[in-house]
């Protein structure tokens, strides 16, 4: 390994990029939960082409499973992942604890995104995205002004976070990265590790059906909930697939459309035996 600067206090974090920047470097800011795959390596790719310096920070955040749902089995790769954040670019990995982060306990202020943040994700997990508005905005301010960049995979929380920093004036600016897709088109994930081959091959469903909507739309269907059924019905027909949702929004409010004009985003979501997954694609009338 070479110069990666590893940190895992706050304070040194802060310093370490008040110091970037009295020094002239632009920062990129990549907050992730760890286990890095090809969908976080481009984000970091992204950055360190447009930043000087890129930070990546690694923390399984517990406010954002608030069911305690898959907490515990959140799969952890610290030292794997020090050597994919410097092969892609980054300069410096924040991998703080949690009594590092909130020496108090679990922050009593909490934020939350109204609006973008229900329905969908937000309906199917009470608390997440205030629960990731909270720890963003901890590390938004002590990272201080930089690039922050978010995947289109999850693009309700893309949008959470651009709202949370436009409300409160952090000095950041979110960019949203497209979603990294493995040969078969599957949105890469840290949660494909957990299905069986024949869930894996059956996960191919979800890219399908959005495949299949963006089809429609460019066919001239306008119709929201033509859209929706043809969707549905796609992973409807897939025994291994169990359908959570499958809903047409607008791509900037994310509230459900009747029909598609202008920007639009299709987003589905489905159980294979244990393991949900998500994935979306933007379309344009
Ligand atoms: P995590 O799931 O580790 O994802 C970190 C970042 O990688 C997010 O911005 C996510 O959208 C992006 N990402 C994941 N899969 C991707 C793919 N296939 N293509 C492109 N980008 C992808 O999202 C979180 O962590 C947390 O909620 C976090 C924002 C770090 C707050 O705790």
């Amino acid at each position: 390994m070479g110069s990666l600067v590893v940190m895992d206090r706050a304070e040194v974090f802060r310093k370490a990029l008040d110091s970037a920047r009295a020094g002239g470097a632009t920062v990129g800011l990549v907050p992730t939960m760890g286990a890095l795959h090809e969908g976080h390596r481009s984000l970091v790719r992204r950055s360190a082409a447009e930043c000087v310096t890129t930070v990546v920070t690694i923390f399984v955040n517990p406010l954002q499973f608030p069911s305690g749902d898959d907490l515990a089995t959140y799969p952890r790769d610290l030292a794997g992942d020090l050597v994919a954040a410097e092969a892609t670019g980054a300069g410096m990995v924040f991998a703080p604890t949690e009594a590092e982060l909130w020496p108090d306990g679990p922050p009593a202020t909490k934020v939350v995104v109204a609006g973008v943040e229900q329905g969908m994700e937000g309906a199917g997990r009470p608390g997440h995205f205030a629960g990731v508005a909270t720890v963003l905005s901890t590390l938004f301010n002590l990272a201080g002004p930089c690039r922050a960049y978010f995947g289109e995979k999850d693009f309700q929380q893309l949008a959470v976070v651009r709202r949370l920093a436009a409300d409160l004036w952090f000095p950041v600016d979110v960019v949203g990265c497209a979603t990294v897709r493995e040969p078969d088109g599957v949105a890469c994930s840290s949660r494909n590790a957990r299905l069986s081959p024949a869930e894996r091959a059956a996960a191919t469903v979800l890219y399908r059906a959005l495949l299949d909507g963006a089809e429609a739309v460019t066919g001239g269907n306008r119709d929201a909930d033509h859209l929706r059924r043809v969707m549905a019905d796609r992973i409807g027909a897939e025994p291994l697939a169990v359908l959570d949702y499958a809903e047409v929004v607008d791509a900037a409010t994310l509230v459900p459309l009747p029909r598609v004009t202008g920007d639009a985003r299709l987003l589905v979501a489905a159980r294979f035996g244990d393991t949900r997954l998500i994935d979306n694609l933007g379309v344009t009338a």
